[in-house]
């Protein structure tokens, strides 16, 4: 199974998939990483890895329609089976998802359908829930919507901070990812389309 990555920041998701790759408990190819900014630590660390990589930078586009159809283009031609959504910040259009079948994979720290969004742990928090978690899911062109494949609880503790909860929850969405892209590679849970 081949995938493509998109990142947008420091990919500690992302390398949790490639040690995996690397250890041999991963049975699937790293086409290349992407990312919609320049100097992301997650592209860094793929180049360091030795992973073919590569920048669709937004801010380089007069529209998002063009920014969307370059990284289209781009994602595209590495030819993946599924594009994995790593901590990449951007809503994609529905053409990008329907030019990967719709197999489009998602991470977020906490369990939607409750608080999606880029603030998801913040928003967790500050309501007060007791258990907050990750999920990963298929995802369509809404902001952390789409089928969800798998999910797990992360406690929230009273002295917990934004950065603290975020990193234990990290470890588990870490982990989740790992695993839920080995049950596709092995077909062991079925792909959306
Ligand atoms: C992850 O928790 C992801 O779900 C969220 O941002 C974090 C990315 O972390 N959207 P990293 O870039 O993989 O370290």
């Amino acid at each position: 199974m081949r995938i493509v990555v998109l990142v947008s920041g420091t990919g500690s998701n992302l390398q949790a998939v490639i040690d995996a790759v690397k250890a041999g408990e991963l049975d699937v190819e790293i086409a290349a990483v992407g990312a919609d900014r320049e100097d992301t630590f997650g592209v860094q660390r793929s180049a360091d890895a030795g992973l073919e990589t590569f920048v669709v930078n937004f801010n380089s586009f007069e529209t998002r329609a063009e920014w969307d159809a370059a990284l289209t283009a781009k994602v595209a031609s590495y030819q993946p089976d599924v594009v994995v959504s790593s901590g990449f910040m951007r809503i994609v259009s529905p053409e990008f998802i329907d030019t990967f079948g719709g197999k489009y994979l998602n991470t977020h720290p906490a369990l939607l359908p409750a608080f999606p969004g880029a603030h998801g742990v913040r928003d967790a928090l500050a309501y007060g829930v007791k258990v907050t978690g990750c999920t990963v899911h298929w995802a369509d062109a809404g902001v952390d919507t789409g089928p969800i494949i798998a999910q797990e609880a992360v406690t929230v503790l009273p002295e917990d901070d934004q950065d603290s909860l975020h990193e234990r929850i990290k470890v588990v969405e870490r982990r989740l990812l790992v695993q839920t892209l080995g049950e596709l590679a092995s077909r062991t849970i079925p792909s959306p389309n």
